[in-house]
């Protein structure tokens, strides 16, 4: 086992410049967190502390001066749970509690739920001991910005119950604080400053500096009656928090020879406040600043300004002011008032407590101009072409036989439906309404509301009219392939009521299943999209979502749908180029029909879909433009293309047939 004096030579041998250059080389066995270096020896397996660092020594810093402070050791022999009896001793033992304790947490995502509560019972006991000096309080300090990194998993009732406490506890110490030499204690996630007043002065504004360290003593600030009122700090940084508290103007008459304290603590985050009414899905982070007078009777009110953290493709939307209410156990707004103006976010509340804004955010969206001008364009050409297709189709359904001018009406009536669909309705005409301006507890983060207008229908029917039209497709495919294998007989006698219940059915059935597993009228965007009314494929995050309905209820149909037209493509193309013998007019047929054959076929069997699929796997940015917009002319223009390739070229042929007066052909599309 590795002596007291060789783990003070280790940490000194490292030199007296700390935290950072000590790390930096990884030479030496320490570890830094906060201003405070742990030793990289840990406790022995077998141990009831194992694995927690056996020494730690405070950095000092100072302009003169680099080193570290007296070295504090471990005894492997207690746990966390050993130490929560151990706290109402001297100021030694108090000290040797407190600095085992921030060891024993100093590995805070290792912490189970029983070692959290106990950690935050000690320390509890610790800050409303009377045995406390500035040594224990800083090192109290560091443990709870720790344990502020623990698991949020790991906490049940107890650990809640414990930590809230603790937040008021810390409420009252940052009062006692004014009694310390030095009046701030900064750690990575906590920070305590407290101010005596001898004299008054009609406000105190508290600030918290925006880019420093996070243990920096700067980062936290207060000016007396000063004026930090255009968000920089006395040093000229900027400043990304503002507590202003105003003193009534009557109390200055009685003040006399009264000295108030005023504390003020700051969590970097949300975690030893457990709300049930907020709910955080997109995982955003709030701070939490809690104020707090010797003498109440004192405060007019308490002004707070924060800056919402910045969360990636959202955009903060509402927010509100709020405290923590100890009896209900949960955020209130009783008291506090929301500030609407352009600079971040600004609240008033006439009392002290904790105090927090709750944020939500809305996603961005970015939307193409040129793609939309593309698709309306392209939609009304294909709408015309395809209805124009449709009527010669039945006009002329004598020279074809049934099944296959009944398979291309579909497909052409499926089409046009979606075209019409998505030129009127794939923008959602109902915009959510503007952030409110009661001050009113957003359910969550992220911002939900009813289902309201057409969009949820209009997504349902755009997803049952291309899932249709795809499964036209594949009954069209099959046709050809009836054909190709058995001129004679064509397709079996049942395949006309089997195409009808296979392509009006299945599309319902798979439209019913995404609506039932993921709609719900309180919150459509499980379903669909918000801005867009198609369907919802990312997470909340803005990832891609295998379990939104985009997938298994679009893209996968749509892959089967394309691998079985590709290979019945191959397939055709190569009984028309190889020559079939139940295909008796391809030995006749020149090269140039041959290609157009198979070219008319790939159109009508949507095989430009596929190009979506390498849209949706490309990362080139340049790539991703060209194949979107060769992706988007494809598809909304190919009612057009069907238009050329299966009326436009038949009824020139007849015409020219006709002016010649030459032999009929059977034959009248590939
Ligand atoms: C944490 O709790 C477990 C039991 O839940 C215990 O075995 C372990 O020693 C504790 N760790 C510390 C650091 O106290
Ligand atoms: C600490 O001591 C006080 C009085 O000496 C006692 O009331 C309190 O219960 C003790 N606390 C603990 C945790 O032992
Ligand atoms: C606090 O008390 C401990 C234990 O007696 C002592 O080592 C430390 O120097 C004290 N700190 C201050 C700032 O007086
Ligand atoms: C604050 O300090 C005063 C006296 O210095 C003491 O009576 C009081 O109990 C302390 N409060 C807390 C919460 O430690
Ligand atoms: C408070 O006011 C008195 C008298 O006006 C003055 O002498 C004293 O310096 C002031 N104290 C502070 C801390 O400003
Ligand atoms: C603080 O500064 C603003 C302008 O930056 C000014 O309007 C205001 O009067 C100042 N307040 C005080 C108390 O000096
Ligand atoms: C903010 O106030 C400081 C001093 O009070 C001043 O030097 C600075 O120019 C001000 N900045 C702006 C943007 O008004
Ligand atoms: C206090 O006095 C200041 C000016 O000295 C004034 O602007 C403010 O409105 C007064 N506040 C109250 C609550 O009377
Ligand atoms: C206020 O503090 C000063 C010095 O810190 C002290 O002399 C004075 O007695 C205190 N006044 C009261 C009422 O505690
Ligand atoms: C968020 O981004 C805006 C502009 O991009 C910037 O002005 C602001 O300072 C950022 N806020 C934070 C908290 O990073
Ligand atoms: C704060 O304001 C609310 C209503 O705005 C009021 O009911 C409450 O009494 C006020 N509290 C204080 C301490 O002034």
């Amino acid at each position: 086992m590795m002596d007291r004096f060789m783990l003070l030579l280790l940490i000194f041998l490292s030199g007296n410049t700390c935290p950072e250059e000590t790390v930096s080389g990884l030479t030496f066995p320490l570890t830094v967190i906060g201003q405070i270096s742990y030793s990289t020896q840990l406790c022995p397996p077998g141990t009831p502390s194992a694995g927690n660092p056996m020494a730690l020594a405070e950095c000092l810093s100072s302009t003169l001066f680099h080193g570290f402070g007296g070295l504090k050791l471990l005894d492997c022999g207690l746990n966390l749970e050993a130490f929560e009896s151990k706290v109402n001793g001297t100021l030694e033992e108090n000290m040797f509690v407190a600095s085992s304790v921030q060891m024993l947490t100093s590995k805070p995502e290792q912490l189970t739920s029983q070692n959290i509560t106990s950690a935050a019972t000690i320390v509890n006991n610790l800050l409303s001991a009377t045995m406390l000096n500035e040594s224990v309080a800083e090192s109290v300090v560091a443990t709870i910005s720790q344990l502020m990194h623990t698991d949020e998993d790991q906490y049940s009732e107890d650990t809640y119950d414990a930590l809230e406490s603790l937040t008021k506890t810390l409420e009252d110490f940052a009062l006692n604080m004014s009694n310390f030499n030095s009046n701030v204690l900064v750690q990575p996630n906590l920070a305590v400053q407290s101010i005596k007043l001898s004299n008054w002065t009609s406000q105190v504004q508290f600030y918290a500096v925006t880019g420093l360290s996070q243990n920096s003593p700067e980062r936290i600030g207060q000016t007396l009656s000063g004026n930090a009122s255009n968000m920089t700090s006395s040093s000229g940084r900027p400043i990304d928090l503002l507590l202003t508290i105003k003193l009534q103007n009557e109390s200055q008459k009685d003040w006399g020879n009264r000295n108030l304290s005023i504390g003020v603590v700051l969590y970097e985050n949300d975690r030893f406040f457990n709300s049930k009414l907020f709910n955080s899905e997109l995982d955003t982070k709030r701070r939490v600043v809690a104020a707090s007078l010797t003498d109440k009777n004192f405060l007019d009110n308490v002004e707070f300004a924060m800056w919402p953290e910045n969360i990636s493709s959202s955009t903060s939307y509402d927010f509100a002011c709020v405290f923590w209410d100890y009896t209900h156990r949960d955020w209130r707004t009783e008291g506090c008032v929301k500030i609407l103006d352009s600079t971040g976010v600004h609240c008033e509340c006439n009392h002290t407590t904790n105090f927090a804004v709750l944020v939500s955010f809305r996603a961005d969206y970015t939307y193409s101009e040129a793609l939309n001008w593309i698709s309306i364009v392209g939609c009304s050409l294909s709408i015309v072409g395809l209805v124009l297709t449709a009527v010669y189709q039945i006009k002329t359904r004598k020279q074809r036989g049934g099944n296959s001018t009944m398979l291309l009406v579909n497909i052409c009536l499926c089409m046009t439906t979606y075209y019409l669909l998505f030129i009127f309705g794939i923008n959602n005409p109902v915009q959510s309404s503007k952030a409110s301006e009661q001050n009113v507890i957003p359910s969550s983060d992220l911002l939900q509301t009813v289902d309201q207008g057409p969009c949820t229908a209009i997504t349902a029917l755009l997803q049952y009219f291309l899932l249709a039209t795809f499964a036209w497709n594949i009954l069209y495919a099959a046709h050809v392939f009836f054909l190709i294998r058995n001129a004679l007989n064509g397709p079996p006698r049942a395949f006309r009521t089997i195409a009808v219940t296979v392509g009006w059915g299945l599309p319902a059935v798979i439209v019913g299943i995404s609506l039932s597993t993921t709609y719900s009228f309180r919150n459509p965007l499980g379903y669909r999209q918000e801005e867009f009314c198609w369907l919802a494929s990312l997470d909340k995050t803005g990832r891609f979502d295998p379990k939104r309905p985009m997938l298994w209820g679009f893209l996968l149909p749509l892959a089967v749908m394309l691998c079985f037209n590709i290979s019945l493509l191959v397939y055709f193309s190569q009984t028309i180029c190889c020559g079939n013998p139940n295909l008796k007019s391809s030995r006749s047929t020149p090269m140039k029909k041959k290609i157009l054959s198979c070219f008319s076929l790939a159109v009508v069997l949507g095989l430009s879909w596929v190009i979506g699929y390498f849209v949706l796997i490309t990362h080139d940015k340049t790539l991703y433009i060209i194949l979107s917009v060769v992706f988007c002319l494809c598809n909304t223009t190919q009612g057009v293309q069907i238009f050329i390739l299966f009326t436009l070229q038949s009824f020139l042929k007849t015409r020219t047939r006709y002016k010649l007066d030459s032999k009929t052909e059977s034959k009248g599309g590939p």
